[in-house]
């Protein structure tokens, strides 16, 4: 009884996040505008960081943040990175074509290489502009907290998408949001009959899931700290998580 109690507390605290006015917004001219945002917030929050030069992975293709970053006049190095041939031939032209004054380096291969072999103050910020599910990367995203692969007052950005139908992002959610009654569990959402509803209890179960999964990797050391995790729209309905690292 008393753990029923519990879990229908969890899943309130989960249904009254939906009323987020982000993810609740479907037009997509208005996800554009919302985007833009996002852009803009990772400016603001490099331009406060105060650190503008050093180097800068970025899962970069058409380079739309980092063209925003130029009003920084900052003085970093990027370091672009695509798996996808295709991608990385369009990504490296559109880079000389946007910065020729300041060309990139490139890496055609899986940011992966990138994470596993960085130490510790490798890099200024990271944007990690992933846009897909979470839990293929988790191994990533745990490496570049545990080893600070940026310096200290250094950010780091990572998107990953809200919703996903795959058993290892139910997983996650479930485990991370801590249910313990299968009747609860994220999976059961897909017997609603009101499919809207559910879309909205999954992103914001998923965005507790990153905030309770990011918390429990940051743990007592403290060595970063959570700046936001915000919903916006790119096509899908997105997560951007912004870390610093603050010792
Ligand atoms: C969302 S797009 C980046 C968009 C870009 N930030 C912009 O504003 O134009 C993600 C890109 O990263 C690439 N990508 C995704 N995951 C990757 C990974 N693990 N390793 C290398 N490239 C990856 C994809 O091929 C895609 O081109």
């Amino acid at each position: 009884m008393h753990s029923k109690l519990k879990v229908m507390q969890t899943e309130n605290v989960i249904e009254s996040k939906v009323v987020n006015p982000l993810s609740n917004d479907f037009s997509k001219k208005k996800s554009k505008a919302k985007k833009f945002l996002q852009q803009n917030r990772i400016k603001e929050e490099i331009a406060e960081s105060g650190l503008l030069s050093g180097i800068v992975p970025s899962l970069a293709y058409e380079c739309d943040q980092e063209e925003i970053l130029k009003s920084l006049n900052h003085n970093f190095k990027f370091l672009m990175i695509d798996n996808d041939v295709v991608t990385y031939k369009k990504m490296v032209n559109i880079a000389l074509e946007k910065f020729p004054d300041n060309p990139p380096c490139f890496h055609l291969g899986n940011l992966s290489e990138i994470i596993f072999n960085a130490k510790e103050n490798d890099f200024t910020h990271c944007l990690f502009d992933y846009c897909k599910g979470f839990e293929k990367h988790r191994n990533e995203v745990v490496h570049t907290l545990q080893n600070k692969i940026v310096v200290v007052g250094g950010l780091v950005f990572f998107t990953f998408c809200l919703r996903n139908p795959s058993h290892e992002h139910t997983a996650f959610v479930n485990e991370m949001t801590g249910y313990s009654n299968p009747k609860m569990k994220l999976v059961s959402i897909k017997t609603y009959t009101d499919v809207r509803k559910a879309r909205l209890i999954e992103e914001a179960a998923t965005l507790q899931a990153y905030r309770t999964f990011l918390l429990g990797e940051i743990g007592n050391e403290r060595c970063w700290r959570i700046k936001e995790i915000e919903t916006y729209r790119d096509g899908a309905p997105m997560a951007l998580i912004i870390l610093k690292r603050v010792k």
